[in-house]
């Protein structure tokens, strides 16, 4: 079994001259901590104070300009910096360094007059009026021009300021607008589609399966966005769509980059990602950027509102390589867009601060810095609230922005985990398509699935996509993997065979990249590597739920599922859980197979958390894997960040209840840094430590 922990990509650039994206962490110097900067809704006395009060809370790098076209070019070709000018030069004088936007996400009033052919499109045909923000189509050439004039025209100003420490390239690309569906993108679609199936319509026609219901196509020309339709529009060519619509938004990152990457090429790029997007496949943008920053909006109502985050950040590290990320939005306490606006209550905000921290992100921000006055966003918190800063959200963010600069080294130190999670976007499409059998398959509560047992295991997750190297990992989870290519299935498979151990859950392995099903029974590309094969799926009713029962090593597991059961035939797996109800006793519920010098587990239903624990703790016990720390409690996550022979524990309470928590080796309090640790560190009601360890360590251990 290979339980060798896995030692992520090397920083990028030790090799050579450091790479843009290390030069921005060194100048940082420290975890950095900002937030979104907008001083073009404020008077200069507001503007001066804004300098003052970011001393006070330790700000470092604002990101500044993000919906500022209307501003710098107020007419078409009327560019004005001047602005912008006085703002960098302040934020320099004051030690800050900008993240400045290329000020594209939303297209000034003047050009939609101009050019209303412009708007977005939805797919029932209504036109997008201006008015919010990202009211523009991906694909218009008006648009792109537009905005590579300005991006051009910023990047020449700009150009060597001492401010200038990072490019900010749009906004939440596909946050409003994932597709659009107008005449523009439609020819756009032709072209894409052309290109990919080489200018041949019948390998489209195969793709797309048409000869289902008089689908064929004799040539591109016919070819239509997949609009609302009277009934279910050809899943491929929806599919195809959503890889089109991502493919498009990229296009104007990339459009952007390319042209500050020649004029400013010191300076590294980064776009903000955000959270739970499906829209925006971050393993494909990543690579584009040289710096990975998400947002992050958990609901402070959900129950547990840091599983959520945690998955994510764990995708962006993955997208990363590895790399430090940027939290570049969290809200400081509400935000104003959900039918109920929950506060964070005290401590939460910097506990959730610190669990990116020990996700591995190296900067702290938040939307924003000043609450707006006015607009549609004036009830979202904002660093400094309506209130002043004789606040409490002002008190805990200045506390914050404090309490980071206390490790000026903890950049430089990595997250490295033994598990690995796929997440494939290119599945997430294709699995929510309709006509299923079963709605219920909804890939982010499916993920959630797997990640909380895990969490509460104490065990820390990469999350990579299914072509990833795996081969450093010692146990890799599959949360319904519906689309699974051949290749990325013999990824599976050899590395089982290699000596890995693979748990993978229902409904994977189904269709091909064409949404096409693989035959010969379910799941075909990984039948000999689970030893099992499936004839047919028995999705349940809404409440219906069946009893299961361990064996073997899991005699003492009793439980519930519900949601899916096939008719599962094994083929060399044993059985390790069980269905109990009367029609389906005895039957398997999960399997483990042993093939190569590895084994693999097949989760043919949906288990409750508890039984889900049970049996992904068996999975990790078998592998070698152990939690970071022994023994946590319930809801109490603990993280290591080695590196450059320093080593950091970070300890984050998520319950309302006090813990006394039993670290293991020799630490020291690196917010207090007199305090010794004596072996147990008392965690109060969602309280944080953060704990230096003194042993000397060698560089890439855990
Ligand atoms: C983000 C966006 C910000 C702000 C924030 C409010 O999606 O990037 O500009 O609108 O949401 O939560
Ligand atoms: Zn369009």
């Amino acid at each position: 079994m290979n339980a060798v922990p896995r030692d992520v990509m090397p920083v990028s650039g030790t090799a050579g001259a450091p790479s843009p994206g290390d030069r921005f962490w060194r100048r940082l110097g420290g975890v950095a901590f900002g937030g979104d900067y907008n001083p073009e809704q404020w008077p200069a006395e507001t503007r001066a104070e804004d300098l003052r009060l970011m001393a006070d809370a330790r700000v470092n790098l604002v990101t500044v300009g993000v919906f500022a076209w209307a501003r710098v070019e107020p007419t078409r070709g009327a560019y004005d910096f001047s602005f912008f000018d006085q703002v960098l030069d302040d934020l320099h004088a004051h030690g800050i360094t900008a993240d400045l936007a290329t000020m594209t996400a939303s297209p000034p009033p003047w050009l939609v007059h101009e050019h209303p052919e412009i708007l977005p499109v939805t797919s029932d045909g209504t036109v997008l009026g201006p008015g919010g923000r990202q009211h523009f189509c991906p694909s218009s050439p008006v648009y792109r021009e537009r905005a590579a004039l300005l991006v051009e025209r910023l990047a020449t100003h700009y150009r060597g300021h001492p401010a200038l420490g990072l490019w900010h390239v749009g906004n939440e690309y596909g946050c409003h607008i994932g597709a659009c569906y107008c005449e523009v993108s439609a020819d756009d679609f032709r072209r894409w589609l052309r290109e990919r199936y080489a200018g041949d319509i019948e390998a489209l026609n195969d793709a797309w399966s048409t000869d289902f219901w008089s689908q064929r196509y004799a040539s591109f020309d016919h070819i239509r966005p997949p609009r609302v339709a009277p009934t279910y529009p050809n899943p491929a060519q929806r599919l195809d769509y959503m890889r089109f619509s991502n493919e498009a938004l990229r296009g104007c990152l990339e459009l952007e980059a390319g042209i500050l990457r020649r004029i400013t090429p010191e300076v590294p790029i980064t776009t903000n990602f955000l959270m739970g997007l499906k829209a925006v496949d971050v393993f494909d943008w990543a690579p584009k950027v040289d710096v990975v920053s998400v947002d992050s909006y958990p609901d402070p109502h959900d129950e547990r509102p840091h599983l959520l985050p945690g998955l994510l950040y764990d995708t962006m590290r993955g997208a990363g390589g590895g790399a430090p990320w940027i939290l570049m939005e969290q809200a400081p306490s509400a935000v104003n867009w959900r039918a109920r606006n929950a506060i964070k209550q005290p401590g939460r905000m910097r506990l959730w601060s610190w669990q990116a921290v020990a996700h591995g992100a190296d900067a702290i921000l938040y939307f924003q810095w000043r609450q707006s006055r006015g607009g549609a966003e004036k009830f979202h918190s904002g660093m400094v609230p309506h209130a002043g800063t004789d606040s409490r959200v002002y008190r805990e963010i200045a506390a914050l922005g404090r309490e980071l600069a206390r490790v000026p080294d903890l950049p430089g130190t990595r997250v490295r985990n033994q598990v690995a999670i796929l997440l494939d976007w290119n599945n997430w499409w294709a699995l929510e398509l309709d006509s299923h059998p079963s709605d219920g398959v909804r890939h982010e509560e499916r993920l959630l699935d797997h990640y909380a047992p895990l969490f509460e295991l104490g065990v820390g997750v990469d999350v990579v996509p299914p072509s990833a190297d795996l081969t450093g990992y010692a146990l890799v989870v599959v949360p319904n993997l519906y689309l699974l290519s051949d290749e990325n299935a013999r990824n599976l498979s050899a590395y089982v065979s290699g000596g890995g151990a693979l748990v993978v859950s229902f409904f994977s392995g189904i269709v091909d990249e064409h949404d096409r099903v693989h035959l010969g029974g379910y799941p075909a590309p990984l039948r000999e590597v689970l030893g099992v094969r499936v004839e047919e799926f028995c999705p349940a009713a809404e409440r219906e739920t069946f009893p299961v029962r361990g064996c073997g090593a899991l005699a003492d597991v009793e439980g519930v599922a519900d949601l899916w059961r096939e008719d599962l035939r094994l083929t060399g797996a044993e059985p390790e859980l069980v269905f109990e109800s009367p029609d389906w006793a005895g039957r398997p519920a999960v399997t483990r197979h042993r093939f190569g010098e590895g084994v693999s587990r097949y989760l043919s239903t949906r288990l409750d958390e508890a039984t889900m624990r049970a049996v992904l703790g068996r999975a990790l016990t078998e592998a070698g894997v152990t939690p970071v720390v022994e023994g946590l409690p319930s809801g109490v996550q603990a993280s290591v960040r080695t590196g450059a022979g320093r080593r950091f524990l970070i300890l984050l309470n998520h319950t309302g209840d006090k813990h006394d928590i039993a670290v293991g080796g020799e630490w020291a309090d690196a917010l207090a840094p007199s305090e010794a640790v004596a072996g147990i560190v008392t965690l109060p009601p969602w309280g944080v430590a953060v704990l230096r360890g003194t042993e000397s360590v060698d560089q890439a251990s855990n």
